[in-house]
């Protein structure tokens, strides 16, 4: 694990979004099309803030969701949502936006669509304190068959009582990324985090990247 420390918030979310635009613009140089795949959750919004003014040709940048919860698009707490408001804007809306939510229960035509732009180029994940990342969460019923290296690259998951239930990349699709950040706050989880290095991905799902991923931690 790369540990990358900041000493505010502010300086980190201004950096990572230059060091994703690097990501992408290098990206752009060699491939036709770049994926750039982002979490919900309330942390990435300044972030996206920042990365959705930048100076690139976002007409061939495609963005998707690390993870979403199984809510209207346009409720509150819909990933979807966050990503419409903060970064399919500005000059960034140029970007095409993959939706990987299913009408119902079926999520072939997803999963087609979204193994068309595998592998992923550019991957950043949030973390719980629990240890889950995208919506692979510890004790999940699905945890198994999402971790799994034949999983399917796009599964339906329940999350934790009192949760919505999610739709999540699965472990070959985050570990396949070309490059994976991990973005995290406070101290509950840098402790999280240096618990999961040791752990195994069934108990603690983001140590599933934790080799090969930048995290990025501010207080
Ligand atoms: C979601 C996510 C999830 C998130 C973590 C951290 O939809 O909830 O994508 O994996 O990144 O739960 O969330 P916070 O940034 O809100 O702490």
């Amino acid at each position: 694990m790369n540990l990358v420390t900041y000493p505010d918030r502010d300086l980190m979310f201004i950096d990572l979004a230059s060091k994703l635009a690097g990501e992408i613009e290098a990206a752009l140089f060699h491939e036709d099309r770049v994926s750039l795949a982002v979490p919900g959750g309330s942390t990435p919004g300044p972030v996206f803030d920042e990365l959705c003014a930048a100076d690139l040709d976002w007409s061939r940048v495609t963005i998707l969701l690390t993870d979403e919860r199984r809510v209207p698009p346009d409720h509150e707490r819909s990933n979807e949502r966050l990503l419409r408001d903060r970064l399919l804007t500005s000059r960034a809306a140029a970007a095409e936006f993959l939706r990987l939510v299913p009408e119902g229960e079926d999520t072939s035509a997803e999963i087609e669509r979204l193994k068309t732009i595998l592998p992923l180029n550019v991957v950043l994940l949030g973390m719980g304190a629990d240890m889950h990342t995208a919506s692979l969460f510890p004790g999940s019923p699905q945890l198994a068959d999402a971790l799994d290296r034949h999983a399917p690259p796009l599964m339906l998951v329940d999350a934790p009582e009192g949760l919505e239930p999610r739709i999540t990349l699965t472990a070959p699709v985050l570990t396949g990324a070309m490059s994976t950040h991990v973005l995290i706050t406070g101290d509950d989880k840098r402790a999280a985090v240096e618990r999961a290095r040791k752990a195994k991905p069934t108990e603690a799902p983001v140590a599933l990247v934790l080799g090969d991923a930048e995290v990025h931690w501010a207080p």
